[in-house]
């Protein structure tokens, strides 16, 4: 069985993007692969964070997990600072990754450009830390949106160039990315990413937004002025967008849905597309509010996931240590 890892930052509410680009594939992959998928809340430490919201944070998108679908039976599900693997690993390679190639990193870019009074060291090596929980899995494959595209390359670099060096040690890990929704764009500027730490709330829909405000949400989003429900990125990106998510949600192709909008304007779209999202995460919504109230239970799955994880990670661990030349005692 191909072992598949990915993870998801614990940066806010999981938004609509987060869902269509990686979370529905997750719940997918699940079912025919050996998965992994972490909260990876060493990596929100990058940006400031408010240490109470932070831990709530942590929780709730563990939840969120499971509320979407992932199943604790299926999959393994853990909260990445539970695992002192990752922090360990993360150091080792540092040592491994070039100031150049860091410095390439778009992600990075916009972060300091976002953040120009907090521009720290853990921000600049976030790629190392994130090589380091895809590796020690030895996972095959990354399903993730195009935004981790850049990211993913420099995991495999990462690994390659240790295996050259020493001898094989880490798979070299592939991207999986979605055919449709792997990059969902804001609703108010269509040519950004939606992103749950944008200012505006109306640029984004969250897995827990009530029914109004999806629907308020997707009745301002950004169009055009044409009227005409036809897929066009380049002339007519917030229609495009739309029809992305409605297709993701629905599986409807884009003809299908040109047609189904044919001479109607853009009242109508926006009015199912809104309904097609309330319906998708209604059950999702459902699920979370049940999950909340039963902290013992979700504590639990959270012991059991770290446990287990740390088990396969520290084989991983080991044997780069030991290529290395780190000194053990037996
Ligand atoms: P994060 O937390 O920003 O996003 C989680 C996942 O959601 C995808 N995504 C989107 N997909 C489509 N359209 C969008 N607008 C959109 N916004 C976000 C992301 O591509 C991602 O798959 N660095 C990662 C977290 C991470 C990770 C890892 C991922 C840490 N370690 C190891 C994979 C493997 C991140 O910040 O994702």
């Amino acid at each position: 069985k191909k072992r598949i890892f990915s993870g998801i930052q614990p940066s806010g509410y999981f938004t609509l993007g987060n869902y269509l680009g990686a979370l529905k594939n997750w719940t997918i992959l699940q079912e025919e692969y050996d998965c992994i998928f972490c909260v990876v809340d060493l990596h929100a430490l990058t940006v400031r964070q408010e240490p109470k919201e932070l831990r709530q944070r942590t929780f709730d998108s563990f939840v969120q997990l499971l509320a979407c679908g992932i199943d604790p039976e299926k999959a393994l599900v853990f909260v990445q600072s539970q695992v002192s693997t990752h922090s360990e690993m993360a150091w080792l390679l540092n040592c491994y990754t070039y100031m150049g190639e860091l410095n390439r990193m778009t992600q990075f870019k916009d972060k300091s450009a976002k953040h120009p009074e907090n521009i720290n060291a853990g921000l600049y090596t976030y790629p190392s830390l994130m090589a380091a929980d895809i590796l020690l899995y030895q996972a095959d494959l990354v399903p993730v949106g195009d935004d981790q595209k850049q990211h993913i390359e420099l995991s495999r670099d990462i690994a390659i160039r240790f295996n050259n060096s020493y001898s094989p040690t880490f798979q070299v890990p592939e991207g999986y990315f979605p055919k449709v929704g792997a990059r969902i764009m804001s609703l108010q500027e269509p040519n950004k990413k939606m992103s749950k730490s944008d200012e505006n709330v109306n640029a984004y829909i969250t897995l827990l937004d009530d029914p109004d405000t999806i629907m308020k949400k997707v009745k301002r989003a950004v169009t055009d002025s044409d009227n005409q429900v036809r897929y066009d990125i380049q002339n007519k990106a917030g229609v495009s967008n739309l029809m992305d998510i409605y297709s993701s949600l629905t599986g409807k192709n884009r003809v299908d849905i040109e047609r189904e909008f044919e001479g109607k304007g853009y009242g109508d779209f926006k009015t199912a597309v809104g309904q097609s999202i309330i319906d998708s995460l209604k059950p999702i919504q459902d699920k979370f509010n049940e999950l909340s109230e039963n902290k013992d239970y979700v504590h639990q799955l959270m012991k059991q996931g770290a446990e287990q994880a740390s088990k396969i990670s520290h084989k991983t661990l080991r044997k780069m240590k030991k290529k290395i030349g780190i000194y053990e005692v037996k």
